[in-house]
């Protein structure tokens, strides 16, 4: 048994540079979710002897698919096929014997979203709120990202006294975290405007205007989420007449993929796909927006 031990090393696998050639489409899916949660990743790093014959000619080799460093962990992932998951979970059995300090897992579809929800990212499969269909940012990931935001916003108006103005009332989680990022002499306003559907009027009204006067400041619009960009397309325009001496947008979300009217988005934080969210400040009727994490409502009758 020491004498197996002793042979039992793992072994590096060369790699050109570039994209890795991935065996599976899955696999390269599975990396682009990785990178999606910031997880790094490694493609098949090394190989670990399982079997050796008398002259310690090797006969049998596990070369997982990804090792995650962040996790110190590597994964095998595995079709749905039943007489390949039983060979690999005897491989991985062997693995465990002969590797008793490295952690490494086999994983089915299903099981990767817990996953990574487990070590806090991911889209948390039960998020425990009702109507809600999955999460699609964590309170880490937004945190994250607001501090990534606030240092480049910092850097930027470094020497000036920029006004934050924000639109009620998406915006409240975000901006109020996001002013405490930033070590600027900065001022604050809102203002609120009419919801677009409805009989009673055919474009945006201003309902609240600013008690600030804009001339000559540097205004950062604040904004939760962009989805035409018809909102903030009027809201800019709003604002440049009244003077400014330089208006940007900061948007938490960008749902670019509804985008008609192309605004200038100087900060974005995250773009996110086409689905209605809530949560972090973002409503359903006026509900959800008390939720720490933006999350994907479920569709009606799903
Ligand atoms: P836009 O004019 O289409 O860009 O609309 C932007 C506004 O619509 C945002 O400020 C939000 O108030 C609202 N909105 C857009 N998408 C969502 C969503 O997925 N959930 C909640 N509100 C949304
Ligand atoms: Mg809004």
């Amino acid at each position: 048994m020491t004498e197996k031990l002793s042979r039992a090393q793992p072994v590096e696998v060369s790699k050109n540079d570039g994209e890795p050639r991935f065996a599976h489409p899955s696999e390269k899916e599975f990396a682009q979710i990785l990178d999606f949660y910031g997880l790094r990743w490694d493609y098949e790093p090394r190989s670990f002897p399982l079997r050796w014959d008398d002259d310690d000619k090797v006969l049998e080799m596990l070369t997982p698919d990804f090792y995650l460093p962040d996790l110190e962990l590597y994964l095998e992932l595995t079709t749905m096929k039943q007489s390949l998951v039983t060979h690999k979970n005897r491989k991985i059995r062997l693995m465990h014997e002969l590797y008793p300090e490295i952690s490494v897992r086999l994983l089915y579809r299903k099981d990767f979203h817990r996953l990574l929800a487990k070590f806090g990212f991911g889209p948390l499969i039960e998020s425990g709120v009702e109507g809600i269909d999955r999460v699609l940012l964590t309170e880490r990931q937004i945190n994250q990202k607001v501090e990534e935001l606030g240092k480049r916003i910092s850097r930027d108006y470094a020497g000036k006294q920029p006004v934050l103005v924000g639109v009620q009332r998406g915006m409240v989680c975000f901006m109020a975290d996001l002013m405490r990022k930033l070590p600027l002499p900065l001022m604050m306003d809102f203002m609120s405007i009419s919801d677009y559907g409805g009989d009673e009027h055919t474009g945006v009204r201003i309902t609240k205007d600013l008690d600030i006067d804009l001339t000559g400041q540097d205004v950062l619009l604040i904004e939760d989420i962009v989805d035409t960009g018809m909102t903030l397309n009027y809201l800019l325009g709003h604002l440049r007449a009244k003077g400014a001496a330089s208006v940007e947008v900061c948007a938490l979300l960008d749902k670019r993929a509804r985008r008609i009217v192309d605004v200038p988005i100087k900060y974005v934080g995250f773009e996110v796909p086409d689905e209605f969210l809530v949560g972090y400040g973002l409503d359903h009727m006026e509900k959800y927006r008390n939720l720490p994490f933006v999350a994907v409502l479920r569709a009606e009758g799903g």
